[in-house]
Formats: structure tokens, C-alpha cells, sequence
């Protein structure tokens, strides 16, 4: 179907919502949307998204994109399960799998997707993976709206942790270089505000010749570092200090979150663990 001839039902207008019911808009989707206070989101509705209660939202819905907590997921389940039936149902909440999703939503076809912050610019890392039932015309679907607020890649649900560790939280470690990055710049004697400029551009640019040269970052890096140079007694401290050791820590810290969090919601839901099962 094409987008103008879709109504994406966006169920949630936070962080992650609210950018993507404006982007659906600006590529002519019909973007309806709930949230737990509409008030708050009067300008949403002068752009032209369409608030409406969440079972109204999900009743009208050719497509329902999940986007509140994962804690406030089976509450919404509840206002939501009568008007799911054959439909297509996104969920961007993390640790839910498409198995507890449909189990929630019986007649749903499911479609767990892990964007990031970066959807408010239209630069998200976004992952998707299938469910049971979902049709490859889905995953089209889902690769559409999620192509609206940047790149979209499909993969296999059991990665789905690993990527919200790594992109999913993402954003928040590189906001914590940049931080850092400039903090650093003005102990060597920067103003805040051009280190920041300065730091959020170097991560900038150096992201975009990863993507774009398709070069292996250490083959980058190498071209950067004059023997006997400035960068590589910089390099030093850093891998004295172990960088790598602590980003590998901190995912594997974000994964054993994700499977606590999800164990706690399948105890606060038994009876989606009994379909599990
Ligand atoms: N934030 C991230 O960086 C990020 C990245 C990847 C994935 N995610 C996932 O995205 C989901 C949303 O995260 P977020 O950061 O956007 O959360 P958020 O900013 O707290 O927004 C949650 C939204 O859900 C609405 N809401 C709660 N219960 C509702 C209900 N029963 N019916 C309708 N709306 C309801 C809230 O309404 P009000 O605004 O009216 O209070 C709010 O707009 C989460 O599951 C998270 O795991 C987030």
C-alpha cells in the first residue's frame, strides 16, 4: 500500500513518538496517535496528527506502532486487544519479544523494532525483526516508516538485545564522549562551547567516513596516527584507560538489563508466559 493510503497509529508521543508521527506526516502517511495526556501534544495536532483515545486509535490503525515503556505495554495491551485483529502492530519497546508481543495481542502480525534517539534528526539506527506471522509485505511496511527517520536494517529477533545495547542505546554513550571530549578540551585551555562544537563535529565527520569510504575504522585510525605523532600519545591513554574493555562491559551490562527487565514483565503478565510456553 502506498504511504498516503496508510494510517499508522502511534501509540505513544514520546521521545521516540512524537518524531516519528511528524516525519510519517512530512512522507504523507495519515498519522493518528494516542498519549496518556493529549494536552501536552497540541502541537502535534496542529501539524496534523489526528489524538485520539488508544482503542479508538488502534480501532482506526491500518498499522499500530507501539511506543510507550515497556512497563506501560500491557496495560495499553488491555485497551488496545479488540481492535488488533489482522493487523499489522510495531512495537519499538525494548526487551519484548515478538513471541510475549503476540501472546499480548492475539491476531496480531508483530514487528519488534529497535530505533534510537536519533529519530528527532532523521539519523535513527534502526533494526527490525519479524514475528511469527508477519508478512514480508509487513516488513516492507516497517522499512518504510522506519526509512522516514533514517537507516533500517531487518534482522533476526535473537540479535535484537545486542542492537538495543549497542544502537539502541547508542546516542547516550556518544553524547557522554562528546561531553567528555569537549570537558577535555577545556582542560587544554577551549571555551565549553567551541570544544563542544568542535567534539560533536569530529564524531560527526568520523562517522560519516566509516559509512560512506565503506574503511574499516582501524585502517581510519591508522591513517591518522604520524609515528611519533600527537594522536598516537593520545591513543595511549586512552588504551591505557581501557576504552574498549568498558564499552564491551557496558553492553554486555545494557544485554543482562534488557533479560532482567523482560523477566519481570513475563512475572507481572503470567498468563502471556503461559502462551509462551
Ligand atoms: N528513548 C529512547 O532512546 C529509546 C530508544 C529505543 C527504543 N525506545 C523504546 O521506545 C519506547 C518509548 O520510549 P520513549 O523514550 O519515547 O518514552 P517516553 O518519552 O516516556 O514516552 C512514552 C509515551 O507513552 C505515552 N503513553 C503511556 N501510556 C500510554 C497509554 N496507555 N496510551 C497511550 N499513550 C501512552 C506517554 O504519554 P504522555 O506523553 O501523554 O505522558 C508518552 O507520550 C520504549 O518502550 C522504549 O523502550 C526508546
Amino acid at each position: 500500500m502506498t504511504p498516503f493510503l496508510l494510517n499508522v497509529s502511534i501509540i505513544g508521543l514520546g521521545k521516540i513518538g512524537a518524531p516519528l508521527a511528524l516525519a510519517l506526516l512530512n512522507k504523507g502517511y495519515r498519522v493518528l496517535a494516542s498519549a496518556l495526556h493529549p494536552e501536552k501534544h497540541r502541537d502535534l495536532e496542529k501539524a496534523g496528527v489526528k489524538i485520539l483515545p488508544s482503542s479508538e486509535a488502534a480501532r482506526r490503525g491500518d498499522v499500530i506502532l507501539i511506543a510507550v515503556k515497556p512497563r506501560q505495554v500491557v496495560g495499553l495491551a488491555e485497551e488496545i486487544r479488540d481492535f488488533v485483529e489482522g493487523k499489522l502492530v510495531i512495537s519499538v519497546a525494548a526487551a519484548l519479544t515478538t513471541r510475549f508481543l503476540e501472546g499480548l495481542l492475539p491476531g496480531a502480525r508483530v514487528i519488534r523494532a529497535m530505533p534510537n534517539l536519533a529519530v528527532s534528526v532523521c539519523e535513527s539506527a534502526t533494526a527490525i525483526a519479524r514475528g511469527e506471522s508477519a508478512t514480508d509485505h509487513d516488513v516492507e511496511v516497517a522499512k518504510g516508516i522506519f526509512g522516514a527517520v533514517g537507516d533500517c536494517v531487518t534482522v533476526d529477533e535473537g540479535l535484537m538485545d545486542a542492537i538495543t545495547g549497542l544502537s539502541g542505546s547508542g546516542p547516550a554513550y556518544a553524547f557522554i564522549l562528546i561531553d567528555a571530549l569537549a570537558d577535555a578540551g577545556v582542560k587544554v585551555g577551549l571555551p565549553k562551547d567551541l570544544a563542544l562544537r568542535l567534539a560533536a563535529r569530529s564524531l560527526l565527520g568520523a562517522s560519516k567516513m566509516v559509512l560512506e569510504t565503506g574503511e574499516h575504522p582501524a585502517v581510519l585510525k591508522d591513517s591518522v596516527l604520524t609515528p611519533g605523532g600527537v594522536t598516537i600519545a593520545a591513543v595511549r591513554v586512552l588504551e591505557r584507560y581501557g576504552i574498549r574493555a568498558a564499552l564491551m562491559d557496558a553492553l554486555e551490562a545494557a544485554v543482562r538489563r534488557a533479560e532482567e527487565i523482560r523477566g519481570e514483565l513475563l512475572r507481572s503478565a503470567p498468563l502471556v508466559e503461559v502462551q509462551h510456553r
